[in-house]
């Protein structure tokens, strides 16, 4: 009997399976961060291929927290409806769909705006030396987060990620690399979570507490050991986060070295030590490796990246190799394995 095709409950959400479409920024927008054809396509092709849960990918809560100057944004009502067109048609397709809210911090390499940070240091050479932020600043990128998430309220999504991982802003703040701030947000772990956890506290206020929230974390990092990073959780897990979302790396160049299922010992003993539900994510390609990650309890749920951008229908025959007998959609039965 697969785990991995069993439904889970998420505050007031059931999702169908475990399989989760990890975000990935498509840099696919005009400058007016508003959704193309392109993403529509994009996600309702992976609801029609069976992921019981798709992640919008990071989309910015403010212009000068993107990425590039094509990433989604959602810091004006203008993106709603395209937005919602987006939710409307995955739903359609029977799966749930949540949205990464997301600042980029000193990793922004948009040309529109000067990048912003806890602290003013580069990310590397190549990266312009980011302001650092203000305490009237550090509120108004607070209340980005809420208007964001009344937006993503609007627009119909089941979940809210926040993301808080790959050295982009919240992820600045937790990490002593990049926050050297001698006020309340610096110091001991205490210091760096304090943003992060007015960020969640913002965001509940405007999302229903019936539905899920998700963080997504760097679980470890050049500075960072995994233990400090359970301690950050620790301080945070009464601020109503459903589900932690586990990857990691992105706050300094250096690269980790990856290989199949890399993360998800992290996000194992995250969820064994805290008892918090998580999604476990990097290099999980099989479904065989994805259903022994739910099985031994490692995880709640498992994201994929590339291989659902290899193959958006992986959920359909990864259950078919699994002996799971799917509903196939109709059109596509002919084909069924
Ligand atoms: C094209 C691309 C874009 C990505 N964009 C995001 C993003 O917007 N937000 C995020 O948290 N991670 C992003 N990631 C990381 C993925 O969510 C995922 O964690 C990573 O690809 C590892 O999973 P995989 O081995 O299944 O691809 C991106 C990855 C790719 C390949």
């Amino acid at each position: 009997m697969s785990k991995l095709f069993t439904p889970i409950t998420l505050k007031s959400i059931e999702v169908k399976n475990r399989i989760v479409m990890a975000p990935m920024a498509q840099y696919s927008t005009g400058r007016d961060g508003i959704s193309r054809e392109w993403h529509l396509v994009h996600y309702a092709t992976r609801a029609v291929g069976g992921a019981g849960l798709i992640i919008v990918e990071a989309t910015a809560v403010e212009p000068r927290g993107r990425i590039t100057d094509h990433d989604l944004g959602i810091w004006s009502d203008e993106h709603v409806p395209g937005l919602k067109r987006i939710v409307d048609s995955v739903h359609a397709h029977g799966s749930k769909i949540g949205i990464q809210i997301a600042h980029a911090g000193r990793k922004s390499l948009s040309k529109e705006s000067n990048p912003v940070a806890p602290s003013p240091i580069a990310f590397d050479k190549d990266f312009r030396v980011p302001e650092e932020l203000s305490r009237a600043e550090i509120e108004k990128i607070k209340g980005a987060f809420a208007q964001a998430a009344s937006r993503a309220h609007r627009a119909g999504f089941d979940m809210i990620e926040v993301h808080a991982a790959h050295g982009y802003l919240i992820n600045e703040f937790l990490s002593p690399v990049t926050n050297k701030r001698s006020d309340e947000y610096g110091g001991g772990p205490e210091g760096r979570v304090r943003f992060l956890r007015e960020v969640l506290t913002e965001v509940r206020k405007k999302w229903l507490e019936e539905k899920p929230l998700s963080v997504r974390i760097s679980a470890v990092d050049t500075a960072m050991e995994l233990d400090e990073m359970i301690e950050i959780i620790s301080l945070l897990k009464d601020r109503c986060v459903d589900i932690w979302h586990v990857s990691s790396g992105g706050i300094s160049p250096r690269k980790v070295t990856a290989h199949p299922a890399y993360q998800v010992p992290y996000s194992e003993k995250i969820r064994k030590t805290l008892g918090v539900k998580t999604i476990a994510v990097g290099l999980i390609t099989t479904p065989e490796l994805a259903e022994e990650v739910i099985e031994k309890g490692s995880s709640d749920m498992v994201a994929l990246g590339r291989e659902l951008l290899r193959n958006p229908y992986w959920p359909l025959t990864a259950a078919s190799k699994l002996g799971v007998d799917l509903d196939w959609p109709k059109q596509y039965e002919v084909a069924k394995i």
